[in-house]
């Protein structure tokens, strides 16, 4: 039965570092020892705008890294897009201050046992968990290719440091300002074969993830994807982040994203269900 992350806590981390890169905030915390249970795919839930705030739901945010740094404690690193009032907060704060913060969450990206030929596709912010699981892949041998794709330049996110981690990496954008002119999805067919592609982890916008799954299913590739879906409470009491998917007994289950994801297989999500439960899943009637 699926449940929270064994591994989640909730403390109050100090921020560190809070940098504007591009059009993101690159924000460091201080976090104890809880940086060495996080793992590549796992995400945060902070809570944001201060004790006396009306946005009680806490903001969810992919893990970028984690780093343990021995006696002074771990750093955890969150790739923030300011968008609504929450995470405008959140990229306001200021080094010292306290955050409120739930962590590790959710499922992570399962790693091969084997050296296998990965393909990693980032969407805007979504590149963010990719990196820190492209050195995990390296580690174990594997060869890595990297997509990441954004509206405009300063929407892809790719240090220079997460660089090192990959043998290619291919920039697309919709207006053409760096890299390819087009959509991730012009590209992948190409990397797949030319560098026969064992797995794809992908992360970023739904529909991305949903016509990346098109492709890799057409060529028999495993597809993971860490999914993006609306969250409420992060811990699987609210029900609004749930998506129907289906079981390895061939039934279709709504699950929710934040316990049972938000890394999940490509291939079981019903990816064109439109928020609706669709006929047959389990419960329905
Ligand atoms: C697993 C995961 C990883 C993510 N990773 C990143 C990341 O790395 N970087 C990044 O910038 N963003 C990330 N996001 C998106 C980020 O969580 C949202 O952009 C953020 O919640 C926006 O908050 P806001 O207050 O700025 O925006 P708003 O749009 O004002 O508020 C959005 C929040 O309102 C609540 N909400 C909205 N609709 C409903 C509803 N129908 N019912 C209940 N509650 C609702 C939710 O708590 C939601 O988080 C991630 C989201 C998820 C689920
Ligand atoms: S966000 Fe509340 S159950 Fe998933």
């Amino acid at each position: 039965m699926s449940g929270i992350n064994r591994e989640a806590r909730q403390i109050f981390a100090e921020i560190v570092s809070n940098k504007k890169v591009g059009a993101y905030h690159h924000i460091v915390f201080s976090v104890g020892e809880l940086a060495n249970s996080a793992k590549p795919g796992n995400f945060v839930a902070i809570s944001v705008g201060g004790q006396n705030s009306a946005m009680v739901l806490r903001r969810a945010f992919a893990i970028y890294r984690t780093f343990d740094r021995g006696a002074s404690g771990g750093l955890l690193e969150i790739v923030v897009a300011p968008h609504g009032a929450g995470s405008i907060w959140l990229t306001n704060q200021l080094p010292g201050f306290k955050v409120d913060l739930v962590a590790p969450l959710g499922t992570a990206f399962g790693i091969p046992t084997e050296p296998v030929r990965a393909l990693l596709v980032g969407g805007g912010y979504g590149s963010a968990p990719l990196f820190g699981l492209s050195e995990v892949l390296k580690s174990r041998g594997c060869r890595i290719d990297m997509v990441l794709g954004a509206s405009t330049a300063m929407k892809i996110y790719a240090p220079l440091d997460g660089k090192r981690s990959v043998n290619s990496l291919t920039t697309v954008t919709e207006d053409g300002t760096t890299g390819i002119t087009g959509k991730v999805t012009d590209v992948i067919p190409g990397i797949i074969e030319t560098n026969q592609i064992d797995i794809i982890y992908s992360c970023g916008p739904m529909g991305m993830l949903e016509a990346i799954n098109v492709i890799a299913q057409e060529r028999g590739v495993v597809h993971q994807c860490a999914i993006e879906e609306a969250m409420a409470c992060g811990i699987g009491v609210c029900m609004t982040c749930v998506l129907p998917i289906r079981g390895e007994d061939g039934v279709i289950r709504m699950l929710r994203s934040c316990i049972d994801g938000p890394v999940v297989d490509g291939g079981s999500v019903i990816w064109n269900s439109k928020r609706t439960i669709p006929e047959g899943t389990w419960g329905r009637n």
